[in-house]
C-alpha cells in the first residue's frame, strides 16, 4: 500500500472548507425543516423564518437594509445578475459599461456577452503592473451615458486589493447616476466588507469562499438601484430572483458570514504571518522566480501569494505539487485543451512567456508554519527537474522577464 501523505491544502481562493460550526447550522434545515419557505404551514414558516434571521445578518454585516440582500446561488450568479439587470433596466439613460480587464470570468464573459448582443458598449480599463484597479483611469472613463462601473474590490489571482471606496467616490462625483457594481468574493473573508463605507450601489458575496456552504451567495442592491430580474417563475426574494430557496444554504452563508466577521483579525493576522515567510521564502530558495501582485501588504489580500515560475509551465509544476501532498492552483484558464496564460497576469503587463509559469497559493485558517515550510521544501526540486527536462536552457532569465524579478 502507498505511504499516507499529509495533504496540504493551498487553494482557499478556490473554496474554502466549510467551518464544523456552519454545518451545524445547516443541518436542521437538511433533516427536519426542509419545507419550501413559500408554502404556508407551520413547518414552512419556520423555514421561512430561518431565511429572515439570515437577511437579518447579512444586512447587519454588510451594513446594508434587509430588503437590499437578494439570496442567490453564488457569486456568478450575483455578477451575472448586478451586469445584466442593472444595464437592462436603464436602457433609457444609456449602455455604456466600464469594467477593468483583470475581473473575474463571471463579470468579463457576461460583459462580452452584452457587448455582442449589443445591449452594452463596454469600456475594458487595464490595471496598474501590481493588479490594482486605479480610481482615475476608472473615473476618466466616465460618460454621461454610463449606466454601471464593474470593478472587483480583490483579484482572485494575485490578491491586489482596489480602493473601491475611492473609485465609487471618483464616479459619483462626475456622474452622479451611474451605478457602482464591485465583486467582493475574494476580500470578504479578509478585509472589512461595507456597503456605505465602499459607497457602492451592487456587491457580489459567495458562500464558499468564506468557510461557507457552496450555492448560496449574495447580491446586495441598495435601494432605489434599477434591477431587471433575471431568473423568472417566482415571486421569491420580491420577485427579483425566482426560484425555491435552499434553506440550508442561506442559513450556512449567513453563519459562515458572522463568523468570518467574528474571527477575522485572527484569521488575517496567522493569514499575513504565513504569506510573509512564503513571499520571503520562494525567490530565495528558486531562481528566476517573480512574486506577482501589490508589494505593499495592505494593498494585498493576506492569504494570496502569487508567482510566475520563468521556463516552467505552472500546470506541470501543479502536477508535481499534487503527487508531493500539496494542493494549489496556477491562474491559467486551461481551455481547449491549450495552457493560456493567464488574462489577469497579461492584463498587468507581465510578459507571456513569464505567465505561463504561473502559480497561486492561497492560505487559510487551517493552515501551519508547517504546510509553509512543507512547500518551501518541495517547490525547489521540483522547479529543477522540470527546467532540466525544457528545451529552452534555463540559464538566464529573459530580457523582459527583468522587472518582475526584481
Ligand atoms: C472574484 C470572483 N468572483 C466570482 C466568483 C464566482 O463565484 P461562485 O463560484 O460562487 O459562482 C469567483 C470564484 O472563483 C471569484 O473568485
Amino acid at each position: 500500500m502507498a505511504a499516507h501523505i499529509e495533504r496540504v491544502y493551498l487553494d482557499h481562493a478556490a473554496t474554502t472548507p466549510p467551518d464544523p460550526a456552519v454545518v451545524e447550522a445547516m443541518l436542521p434545515y437538511l433533516t427536519t425543516v426542509w419545507h419550501n419557505p413559500s408554502s404556508i404551514y407551520v413547518e414552512a414558516q419556520a423555514a421561512r423564518a430561518a431565511i429572515d434571521r439570515a437577511r437579518a445578518t447579512v444586512a447587519r454585516l454588510l451594513g446594508a437594509n434587509e430588503g437590499e440582500i437578494i439570496f442567490t446561488s453564488g457569486g456568478s450568479e450575483s455578477d451575472n445578475l448586478a451586469l445584466r439587470g442593472v444595464v437592462a433596466a436603464s436602457t433609457r439613460r444609456g449602455r455604456h459599461v466600464i469594467t477593468s480587464t483583470i475581473e473575474h470570468h463571471a463579470v468579463l464573459d457576461t460583459i462580452e456577452q452584452m457587448e455582442h448582443d449589443g445591449t452594452a458598449e463596454i469600456t475594458r480599463v487595464a490595471p496598474e503592473p501590481d493588479g490594482r484597479v486605479a480610481p482615475e483611469a476608472i473615473e476618466a472613463a466616465v460618460r454621461d451615458d454610463t449606466v454601471l462601473v464593474s470593478v472587483m474590490h480583490a483579484n482572485n489571482e494575485v490578491g491586489a486589493v482596489s480602493d473601491i471606496a475611492e473609485i465609487a467616490r471618483r464616479v459619483k462625483a462626475r456622474n452622479p447616476r451611474t451605478m457602482v457594481h464591485t465583486d467582493a468574493v475574494q476580500s470578504a473573508a479578509h478585509l472589512g466588507v461595507h456597503v456605505d463605507r465602499f459607497g457602492v450601489d451592487l456587491l457580489t458575496l459567495t458562500g464558499h469562499k468564506m468557510y461557507g456552504p457552496r450555492g448560496a451567495g449574495v447580491l446586495y442592491v441598495r435601494s432605489g438601484t434599477p434591477l431587471q430580474p433575471q431568473i423568472l417563475g417566482g415571486g421569491q426574494e420580491e420577485r427579483r430572483r425566482a426560484g425555491t430557496e435552499d434553506t440550508a444554504a442561506i442559513v450556512g452563508l449567513a453563519r459562515a458570514m458572522e463568523l468570518t466577521w467574528e474571527r477575522r483579525e485572527a484569521d488575517v493576522a496567522h493569514e499575513r504571518a504565513l504569506q510573509e515567510r512564503l513571499i520571503e521564502g520562494l525567490p530565495r530558495r528558486i531562481p528566476m522566480l517573480a512574486i506577482t501582485g501589490p508589494t505593499d501588504p495592505t494593498h494585498r489580500l493576506p492569504g494570496n501569494v502569487s508567482c510566475c515560475v520563468g521556463y516552467v509551465e505552472g500546470e506541470s509544476i501543479l502536477l508535481a505539487l499534487d503527487l508531493a501532498g500539496i494542493a494549489a492552483s496556477s491562474g491559467s484558464a486551461c481551455t481547449t485543451g491549450s495552457v493560456e496564460p493567464s488574462h489577469v497576469l497579461v492584463g498587468m503587463g507581465v510578459p507571456e512567456d513569464l505567465a505561463r509559469g504561473s502559480l497561486r497559493f492561497t492560505l487559510g485558517r487551517g493552515n501551519t508554519e508547517a504546510d509553509v515550510d512543507r512547500l518551501l521544501e518541495a517547490l525547489p526540486p521540483i522547479v529543477q527537474r522540470l527546467r532540466a527536462l525544457s528545451p529552452i536552457p534555463a540559464t538566464e532569465p529573459a530580457e523582459a522577464w527583468r522587472p518582475w524579478l526584481a
